[in-house]
């Protein structure tokens, strides 16, 4: 199938700011220089936040990865995942039509898809709120015919379901994903023979659709607001949400005791006037660890012996005045989210290397794995 962009594109795409923060938090998962890993999940975002891609928005995550905007596009039109095309704005229907679900009347699924939404593929009904297309085995084989809609799967179908289905999302309301005919999940059609449990009644869905019914966001454009926002390497920086309140408590303990910061290790380390703001020195979270204007006796230490510190990352903690292991193996849990969320395009790295940890070793004359290998 010849996957191009859509003929009328949008002049311009952004991430909603929670968005962006998620997306900037998916960068860090990676090693420096290995950032363009992240291409799908940025593009896979900015799909849920638009329902779409579009061609600014390639553009805008090619940009944000350094990416030639060509090695961007060859993913999104290589991966069928990726829509080039505007989907309906209420739901976009992927009708399995593989061997199970085609025996299991897939055809008449489409059928309904062809009457009631368009009569081609990946074309928007007449008021915009659907389109479909046909998809292959999605992994549900035992539960066929199924389609997926939205983020959740719709199994067990029959098209006069799939009707009733299209016309309480036209209504606005959510049908229960999962088994369609009264199954509790991929057991027998003619009841169970064995583990038996959820028959007592204590589990109304099976765990998918508990997982789906209690998050709620089937056709729901994802915005960033949702709640959690994981990114649970970055510790402080998990949520916006959350990111704030820490903030805010970390606020309120500076102001109830505005010299805590400064007295730490102050004979060893004095901060200097000079030591340059951090990037973002705006941030508030976490407590800014005590720097040196320079190195001590003109010789740093090389940082880069600690895994996942490279050399623009190691010229960043210069600029921010840290020049030795013994800083950095110092570090309190508070100093450690403050540098993680100040190393600008690098946020989380002392979190997910444990550089404290290393830096102990190293500062004590010994040697990490990494170490002896660098
Ligand atoms: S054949 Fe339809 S889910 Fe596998």
């Amino acid at each position: 199938m010849l996957r191009r962009l859509y003929h009328d594109q949008p002049e311009s795409f952004a991430f909603t700011p929670a968005n962006q923060a998620w997306a900037e938090a998916q960068i860090t998962k990676y090693p420096e220089g290995r950032q363009a890993s992240a291409i799908i999940p940025l593009l896979w975002r900015a799909q849920e936040q638009e329902g779409w891609l579009s061609r600014p928005a390639i553009e805008h995550v090619a940009a944000m990865l350094g990416l030639a905007y060509i090695r961007a596009l060859e993913v999104a039109t290589f991966y069928f995942m990726f829509q080039l095309q505007p989907v309906g704005s209420v739901a976009h229907i992927q009708v399995c039509g593989t061997t199970s679900c085609m025996i299991m009347g897939a055809e008449d699924l489409v059928g309904v898809c062809k009457a009631k939404i368009a009569k081609a593929a990946h074309a928007l009904s007449a008021d915009g709120k659907f389109s479909w297309e046909e998809v292959e085995c999605l992994g549900a084989c035992a539960n066929a015919p199924m389609a997926q809609i939205g983020k959740d799967y719709y199994e067990d179908l029959t098209p006069e379901r799939l009707e009733e289905i299209l016309d309480e999302l036209a209504r606005g309301k959510v049908p229960v994903p999962g088994p369609q005919n009264g199954r509790y999940a991929a057991e027998p059609a003619s009841g169970l023979t064995s583990l038996k449990d959820h028959a007592s009644g204590k589990a109304r869905h099976n765990a998918s659709v508990a997982l789906a019914v209690e998050i709620g966001d089937t056709v729901k454009r994802i915005d960033g607001t949702e709640v959690p926002l994981r990114t649970p390497w970055q510790g402080a920086a998990e949520a916006p949400s959350r990111a704030a309140e820490a903030a805010a408590k970390v606020a309120a303990r500076a102001a109830a005791k505005p010299a805590a910061v400064e007295t730490a290790d102050a004979a060893k380390v004095a901060r200097p006037k000079s030591v340059p703001a951090a990037p973002q020195a705006a941030v508030l979270v976490g407590v800014r660890p005590a720097a040196l204007e320079a190195a001590r006796d003109g010789a740093a230490d090389d940082l880069k012996k600690i895994k996942g510190v490279g050399p623009k990352l190691e010229a960043l903690l210069n600029s921010l005045g840290f020049y030795h292991f013994d800083q950095v193996a110092g570090w309190t849990a508070e100093e450690v989210a403050w540098v993680d969320e100040n190393l600008e395009g690098f946020k989380g790295r002392v979190t997910r290397d444990d550089w404290v940890a290393q830096a102990k070793i190293l500062a004590a004359g010994g040697e990490t794995e990494f170490s002896k290998r660098s």
